[in-house]
């Protein structure tokens, strides 16, 4: 069961048009990376528990089957929380399951998590991994046993001393769902794991590949993850040992450095830098001499000449005119209109469709 759904508000502008588990990652929509990283633990029922933009969802993931899975869905009438949304599905899970927070790239072994699950006897075993700022997060100190001692969704600064969190995917006996009242908003992290401490709650220590890929700022850490192999997923192959990959139809004049992915239909004009740590979707266009270094640009953008590009995110169906410069975690949103000569940064979320006219922003 994976739940998602959250608007993805913090990813927005990417978000405004697209919902964020089919929002493109590398090559990928985002949720085909959960979903591979599952088959390749031997999962093959997936329920995914959607609210807000349902259908697109389903639209972009269809049945499941080209990834070996059976996809179903289900559709909340209105946003009942973690565990709410558990409870809605409850007849359609078996008895032991897995449940994962639709928003993380991870390549947490579950093989051995569930292997764990089933030794300790455990009602819920939650994956653990160490971050440097818990605080967002549901934290957690273990028992030497790995039971949980304690558990805090977002504790204040000095409530409690660890760097474990909770990375969002558990082992789960149905019956906790004893624990919830039906057809009410119930949060799985304060209303439920608090319940079950001392009580058959347990977790699953590692230090496997985790990010939380809610913001700009981390969708660019996830993609250049994937395209380095810091992280285990089907992008890997593609890259084969030189950690380039300029597929079949693509037709690069200037100079692409690794790792970076360039899809077909892509054309990089002579003199033009791409890379490294740069992802090109299908038909992006780049013009003369610009450079594009840490930065994502999707499908059918154009790209003019003398452009530079560096640190930012740019959605499908973008124009960049002539000259400007679209650095500092800028991100723009699909249908994007940047004239000639201007400069776009400093974390600047320009919104889907708008267009500025050329030298209209300098900083
Ligand atoms: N269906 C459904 N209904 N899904 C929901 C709802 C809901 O009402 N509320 C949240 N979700 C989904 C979100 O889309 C996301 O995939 C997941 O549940 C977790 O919700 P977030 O809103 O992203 O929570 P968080 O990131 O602040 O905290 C959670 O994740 C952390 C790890 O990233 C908690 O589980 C923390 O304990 C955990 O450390
Ligand atoms: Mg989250």
């Amino acid at each position: 069961m994976i739940l998602v759904g959250g608007q993805g508000t913090r990813l927005r502008p990417l978000t405004s048009t697209i919902p964020k588990p089919v929002v493109q990652l590398v090559d990928r929509p985002f949720m085909t990376f959960m979903l591979e990283w599952l088959r390749g633990h031997g999962i093959e029922d997936v329920i995914m528990s959607c609210g807000f933009l349902a259908d697109s969802v389903r639209d972009v993931l269809g049945d499941g089957s080209a990834l070996g899975i059976r996809l179903r869905f289900v559709e909340e009438p209105e946003p009942l929380g973690t565990a709410g949304a558990l409870k809605l599905a409850e007849p359609m899970l078996e008895e032991r399951f897995l449940m994962l927070n639709g928003d993380v790239l991870t390549d947490i072994d579950l093989t051995s998590q569930i292997a764990q699950h089933e030794r300790t006897g455990a009602r819920a075993t939650l994956a653990l991994v160490p971050v440097e700022d818990p605080s967002a997060y549901g934290v957690v100190i273990l028992e030497p046993d790995g039971s949980v001692r304690d558990f805090v969704e977002k504790p204040a600064p000095g409530e409690l001393d660890s760097k474990l969190i909770s990375a969002g995917a558990y082992v789960l006996e149905r019956e906790i769902l004893d624990l919830v009242a039906p057809e009410r908003n119930v949060s799985i992290e304060r209303e439920v794991w608090p319940r079950l401490v001392g009580d058959g709650l347990y977790g699953f220590a590692c230090e496997s590949y985790w990010l939380d890929i809610g913001t700009p700022a981390r969708y660019l850490q996830g993609t250049f993850d994937i395209i380095q192999g810091n992280v285990q997923s089907g992008v890997r192959d593609r890259l084969g040992s030189d950690w380039l990959a300029i597929d079949e139809g693509a037709e690069v004049r200037g100079r692409a450095i690794p790792p970076a992915l360039i899809e077909r239909g892509v054309r990089v004009a002579e003199g033009a830098l791409i890379g490294s740590l740069v992802v090109l979707g299908e038909d992006v266009t780049i013009g003369v001499g610009s450079v594009v270094e840490r930065a994502v640009i999707l499908k059918g953008t154009e790209i003019g000449a003398g452009c530079e590009l560096r640190d930012c995110i740019v959605a499908a169906d973008c124009f960049v005119g002539a000259g400007s410069k679209i650095t500092g975690g800028a991100v723009l949103g699909e249908g994007v209109s940047i004239g000639a000569d201007n400069v776009i940064t400093r974390g600047a979320r320009i919104f889907p469709g708008v267009q500025v006219p050329d030298g209209a922003i300098a900083f």
